[in-house]
């Protein structure tokens, strides 16, 4: 695992760009993986903003994210649908064919799980992951004791995470109970990953992944030792409680 330190938010969103503008560069019909929360927000608006002056085009990128709420429409403003095209796709070149995001209002949820594993086989799969982690340790929505050998699933939401999504509902009841997410052997199976974390909120998470290198299901994002090309960047406020030399 390599370690990124990085200032704070926006620092953080600037040197994440940088390898997605690389590898769309070099790749233009790369496949990534995208994730919604706080988190990339200050990555989409650097990726937006390069798109503008420098031109890096998407026209003939593919890109597939991590999840999505089961049971909001495409246009709720919770949805995660919602969420990538305000903070993303909006702003750059990017084809709608080529956008996919599971469908949370599919009357078969488990058969929207598996033609999404079959269109991540289709695209050849994802060179590049960006997750965020959840202050309990979930990567996508794969939440602890979530078995590392499942593919996309509904899952039912931790009450801590349906609390720290509730700041964008109304309230607490207004959060959906179940997602679809790409399952913990998606994204291990991804060529490279990206994890992002910043602020305080994530010191916990960013200790236990980084001071420690055991792997358990009781913590998700501790299945990305297994991987052998995952690069973290993580701000001051989130390695803020990881060890010295390991920031070095
Ligand atoms: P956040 O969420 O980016 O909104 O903190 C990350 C996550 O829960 O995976």
């Amino acid at each position: 695992m390599h370690i990124i330190p990085v200032k704070d938010f926006n620092d953080l969103g600037r040197k994440a760009s940088q390898f997605i503008i690389q590898l769309v560069r070099e790749k233009p019909d790369a496949v990534l993986g995208l994730a919604t929360g706080s988190t990339p927000k200050s990555t989409y608006k650097e990726l937006i903003q390069d798109h503008r002056l420098n031109g890096t085009s998407y026209q003939h990128v593919r890109t597939v994210n991590l999840d999505e709420y089961v049971g909001l429409a495409k246009d709720n403003p919770n949805s995660y649908h919602y969420f990538m095209r305000d903070q993303f796709f909006n702003h750059i070149d990017i084809p709608d064919r080529n956008i996919y995001i599971p469908n949370g209002l599919a009357s078969d949820l488990d058969e929207e799980c598996r033609r999404y594993d079959r269109l991540i086989t289709e695209l050849g799969g994802v060179d590049l992951q960006i997750l965020g982690i959840g202050r309990n340790g979930h990567i996508g929505f794969n939440e602890p004791g979530t078995s590392f050998e499942v593919m996309t699933h509904v899952v039912d939401l931790t009450l801590d995470t349906r609390k720290a999504n509730a700041r964008f509902f109304n309230t607490l009841e207004e959060v959906p109970k179940q997602a679809i997410t790409m399952g913990i052997k998606n994204i291990l199976q991804s060529r490279s990953i990206l994890l992002l974390a910043s602020g305080p909120s994530k010191a916990d998470a960013m200790a236990r992944l980084l001071n420690e290198s055991k792997i358990t299901n009781a913590f998700p994002a501790s299945s990305l030792h297994q991987h052998r090309n995952v690069t973290v960047i993580a701000d001051e406020d989130a390695l803020s409680m990881v060890y010295l030399e390991r920031r070095a």
